[in-house]
């Protein structure tokens, strides 16, 4: 919801004086570049429990005992001498996709005796009143044996039930249940009492909400999606990031494992499992129920282009650096081959069969496709070229995106930048997490790119404020302020950035790994910083065409400590200002529009700002740094915009 304010009265309050400044001369004369509808997108990577234990609404925690520690997120009640025991069984290579299952050994047990307990991820957000899909594959051997579901709260105490009574089966069987919850809890959990006679083999044991994302069954988190299509984005890149090379080749991510029924998604340790020693996640893995369907259909519900990165042979180069050697590569290819039919090929092809047969008759339309994340070296290059070649040969409509590596300068950037350009790469992708004076000095980085060289995107960035505590990193309104003053030079050189997304995009509060990111979530709760209202605000004031608006003649970006952009809307015929004033002091910045305006006429304005560099949104005040909304009439002559001190301003102005 909007929160609206009258913007006078807010220079009022806060007892500013504004600065009087030169104008900014805006032309409207002529039509500048087209800016692309992909210009503001969305990075989604597994990273912070963002998938499993995130945005995937699944909340049992290993439910195919394919952890390393097979019961890991599970605890077994009963003893084992009376009433029953727990075997995990590994079929190996005769399921290789699926390997164990639990066998239960039930022995005449009865109620409250035998059962298993499964803690979900950090705990189980529950909501009162919401009914809750409990499924699970067995087989038995025995006469019959009841399950007797339950939700906990965090004392234990059951604010849920329902019972299952499963018939004798010599063959797996799927089941399914139906719990209410009475109570909403942060952190509760289910136990599943075994009851009766025989050998019970168990696996695939799932409970998801029911209020998912368009209520899809085994579907996604609502609110988290929500957020992502309130970005309106232009594209959704997936699955990463670094999780696209693996820390190994073996850990690489692999499309075609990620297809096709859940229990043949073959579960593998995410690589942020182990990353980094100060964040250890022993319970990261890769469950895959939010696979390359899934992501491209997640793309296609919020309007956004899909942008897939595919794994080039090569692994991570700050682990391990596995290639796969040149003569071995055709089977890489051929992955991003079947991509695009999997994608876009008719019901008549293999992969686009799969795709009908998984429930989308039409195609995804996928139009880009990135090899490789951020990979460099004369290594990087001779595979690219050979992907390019394969690639364009069968589909020259497919945009290529290629790694400019892992930095935004320097030796590795260098070489990438002049190798790509040579090709010429479609679009070379460019990566920066720098701190805000990065971004505040930067704004002009792209004013003096080749023009008719590749097109850029800005695939991974975010402004990393230093602090001692890891909560001072997270993105601040200091962090989001530099941001936005950055992305108005992306704007203004919307002829050649194409596309840019912050990242990385979700991260669990007690789940995460990296920091900042764009949207914190806790099991029940999605937040969106500072930065992804500053992103909201570009995204959806997106506008068609560039506009010149300058200062004395230049650009405005960093003068006074202004940052400002300007597009055309030509389907709502409006002019949209976006202004960044990063200074202590608030600013009255004369306006001049080489157009006729209409006295009277209305201007929305949406102002983010904060007196406070430090402050950020949270569980509890998750809308502290957003927009706010006011209405301005057009001035008969003389308007003037009012930047408040350490603020993001966007106007959109009515133009006949
Ligand atoms: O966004 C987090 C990581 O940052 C990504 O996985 C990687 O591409 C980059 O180094």
């Amino acid at each position: 919801m909007r929160k609206f304010i009258c913007l006078a009265a807010l220079l009022a309050v806060t007892g500013l004086q504004a600065q009087k400044q030169q104008a900014l001369r805006i032309d409207l004369t002529a039509k500048g570049a087209q800016v692309s509808p992909t210009m503001w997108g969305v990075f989604f990577e597994d990273i912070n429990l963002g998938a499993d234990g995130g945005i995937y609404a699944e909340l049992i925690k290993n439910r195919s005992f394919e952890f390393y520690q097979p019961l890991m997120g599970w605890k077994t009640l009963g003893n084992a001498r009376k009433e029953g025991s727990f075997l995990v069984i590994n079929r190996g290579l005769a399921a290789e996709k699926n390997p164990r299952f639990l066998r239960v050994q039930v022995n005449n047990a009865q109620a409250g005796d035998l059962g298993l307990e499964n803690e979900g991820f950090r705990g189980m957000g529950l909501k009162e009143n919401l009914a809750y899909d409990f499924s699970c594959n067995y087989r038995l051997d025995g006469k019959a044996v009841t399950l007797k579901l339950e939700l906990l709260n965090e004392q234990d105490q059951v604010i849920g039930s329902s019972s299952l009574l499963l018939p004798a089966s010599a063959n797996w069987k799927k089941i399914e249940s139906s719990l209410m919850s009475s109570a909403t809890v942060q952190k509760g959990k289910i136990r599943i009492g075994i009851v009766g006679e025989g050998q019970l083999d168990l696996d695939m044991i799932s409970l998801f909400p029911t209020d998912t994302w368009k209520g899809r069954k085994g579907g996604l988190r609502a609110d988290m999606v929500q957020l992502l299509a309130d970005l309106k984005p232009g594209f959704v890149r997936f699955p990463g990031g670094c999780i696209v090379e693996g820390h190994e080749l073996s850990t690489r991510y692999q499309w075609k494992k990620t297809v096709g029924p859940l229990e043949e998604r073959q579960v593998i340790i995410n690589r942020w499992n182990t990353e980094f020693s100060h964040r250890p996640a022993p319970d990261y893995f890769q469950s895959f129920g939010l696979g390359f369907f899934e992501y491209f259909q997640l793309a296609e519900d919020i309007g956004a282009a899909p942008l897939p990165i595919l794994n080039c042979g090569m692994a991570c180069q700050f682990n391990t650096a596995e290639l796969a050697p040149l003569e071995q590569l055709d089977e890489y290819i051929q992955d991003a081959l079947d991509l695009i039919e999997f994608a876009n090929g008719d019901a008549s092809t293999q992969w686009g069969k799969l795709r009908v047969r998984m429930g989308h008759p039409a195609p995804f339309n996928l139009k880009y496709l990135g090899v490789g994340n951020e990979n460099w070296g004369p290594q990087y290059v001779e595979r690219l070229q050979l992907f390019t070649k394969a690639l364009k040969a069968k589909h020259p409509e497919i945009e290529l995106i290629s790694s400019a590596g892992p930095f935004s300068s320097g030796e590795l950037f260098d070489y990438l930048n002049k190798a790509l350009r040579a090709m010429p790469a479609d679009l070379i992708d460019e990566h920066y997490y720098r701190k805000p004076e990065w971004f505040f000095q930067n704004a002009r980085r792209y004013d003096n790119y080749d023009r008719k060289g590749p097109k850029i995107f800005a695939g991974e960035y975010a402004s990393h404020v230093e602090g001692n505590l890891e909560a001072d990193k997270r993105n601040n309104w200091l962090a989001a302020l530099s941001e936005a003053a950055f992305m108005t030079g992306l704007e203004r050189n919307a002829d050649i950035v194409r596309m840019a997304s912050y990242a990385p995009l979700f991260a669990h509060v007690e789940g995460w790994q990296w920091n900042p990111d764009l949207i914190w979530v806790n099991n029940l709760q999605a937040v969106g910083s500072p930065s992804y209202y500053v992103q909201k605000l570009f995204s959806t004031n997106r506008g068609t065409h560039t506009v010149v608006a300058q200062l004395g003649g230049q650009p405005v970006a960093g003068k006074d400590s202004l940052y400002v952009s300007a597009v055309w809307d030509e389907t709502s015929k409006e002019l949209i200002l976006k202004m960044v004033n990063a200074g202590p002091s608030a600013v009255k910045l004369p306006l001049q529009v080489n157009a006729k305006l209409q006295p009277g006429g209305t201007i929305e304005v949406a102002t983010i700002q904060s007196a406070s560099l430090t402050a950020n949104n949270s569980l509890e005040h998750p809308d502290l740094i957003s927009p706010v909304w006011s209405k301005l009439a057009i001035p008969k002559k003389g308007m003037n915009a009012l930047l408040p001190p350490q603020s993001l301003v966007v106007w959109r102005i009515p133009v006949k």
